[in-house]
């Protein structure tokens, strides 16, 4: 079966999970929904969207597709999400959008980008491929704006090998979401075994398989224990780097949300290279995951207004965290760290 039963009952599912009051709608990836949720915003060639400069490639290429023009927020030097007083800067009468990461699983400043959103009158699309079960002063990513993005591919904390889905909380848009997802084709509209039907808008073959639903179903029943095994295992480090000289934990001390630990990211002082081979000696691997977006000639070329950005280039780290790690692992990395490199 292609989009059958299985799917619905994990859209279904994923819905009373993540997405509040909103609806949810599955489909072939992560960029896929990001892709369609910049569609459904409306986004035309010219306009302008203010972007996190760190991220996955993957939150900003769509927008190549669409002849959109990405401006590159700086990082928040605490968090390394999205810097609040430089998307103030950026904004100007023809920003149509501000996209958000949660960047390893620490929720953005949700209010504050609400609040210059809403001044402009435009939305806030969240890419929460990092977040799924982080919270915001109290409320679940997913439920706060008009479009949130999740991201099943092979290492998330859902995985249906590649998937993903799109939480929107305007139902007035499923029926569009759901014709951009198939060839622009209204499904719902077919005649009994013949085709009459015009087709009016440009759409794409974005949608999840029942196979893969089948495995999102099964993933998204793990979901609780997954989720808790990260924060337990980001809460060790947290212990275990308490104190240590030269590094400093990413999203370790937020109090007003919660973290769902996809990444722990680390600025190391100094010598991050040797840092890394130090590691390597014991076996540990450690890595960049994500690199600034404007080091890719397809954004056009490097920006020189992201200072925070070009002060953490050469020190961020990504500790190992997955689910196969036990608490002592964590123990040990951190013992490994504390004796320098
Ligand atoms: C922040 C971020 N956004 C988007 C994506 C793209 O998701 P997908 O690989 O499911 O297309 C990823 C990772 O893959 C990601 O880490």
């Amino acid at each position: 079966m292609v989009r059958g039963p299985r799917v619905a009952q994990f859209e279904k599912e994923f819905t009373e999970r993540f997405a509040g009051a909103g609806t949810s709608i599955a489909v072939g990836s992560g960029t896929d929904a990001l892709h369609l949720a910049y569609i459904l915003a409306g986004l035309k060639p010219g306009d302008q969207v203010i972007v996190p400069v760190f991220t996955c490639t993957a939150t900003n290429i769509p927008f190549l597709y669409m002849g959109v023009i990405v401006r590159f927020a700086d990082v928040d030097p605490e968090t390394l999400n999205i810097s609040v007083p430089h998307v103030r800067a950026l904004m100007n009468e023809k920003t149509k959008a501000i996209v958000c990461v949660h960047y390893g699983g620490l929720p953005c400043d949700m209010d504050e980008l609400h609040a210059i959103a809403k001044e402009y009158n435009i939305p806030v699309i969240e890419d929460a491929a990092h977040a799924p079960g982080a919270t915001y002063k109290g409320k679940k990513i997913g439920e706060i704006s008009q479009f949130t993005m999740y991201s099943f591919q092979a290492i998330k904390h859902i995985t249906t090998g590649d998937g993903g889905m799109l939480t929107i909380q305007d139902h007035s848009l499923i029926p569009m979401a759901e014709r951009i997802r198939w060839f622009g084709i209204d499904r719902s509209n077919k005649q009994k075994g013949t085709w009459e039907n015009d087709i009016t808008e440009v759409g794409y073959k974005y949608q999840m398989t029942d196979i893969s639903a089948a495995m999102g179903l099964a993933s998204l029943h793990e979901f609780d224990d997954i989720l808790s095994h990260r924060q337990k295992l980001f809460e060790a480090y947290k212990i275990g780097l308490a104190g240590a000289n030269g590094i400093k934990l990413i999203g370790a001390e937020a109090m007003d949300r919660t973290h769902a630990a996809w990444l722990c990211t680390a600025l190391v002082e100094q010598n991050r290279s040797n840092f890394m081979l130090s590691l390597r000696e014991k076996k540990i691997e450690s890595s960049q995951v994500h690199y600034r977006n404007d080091r890719y000639s397809i954004f056009g070329g490097r920006r020189y207004d992201l200072p925070n950005m070009d002060a953490i280039e050469e020190n961020y780290i990504v500790l190992p965290l997955h689910t196969k790690m036990t608490s002592d692992n964590v123990a040990y990395i951190c013992e490994v760290i504390k004796r320098g490199w």
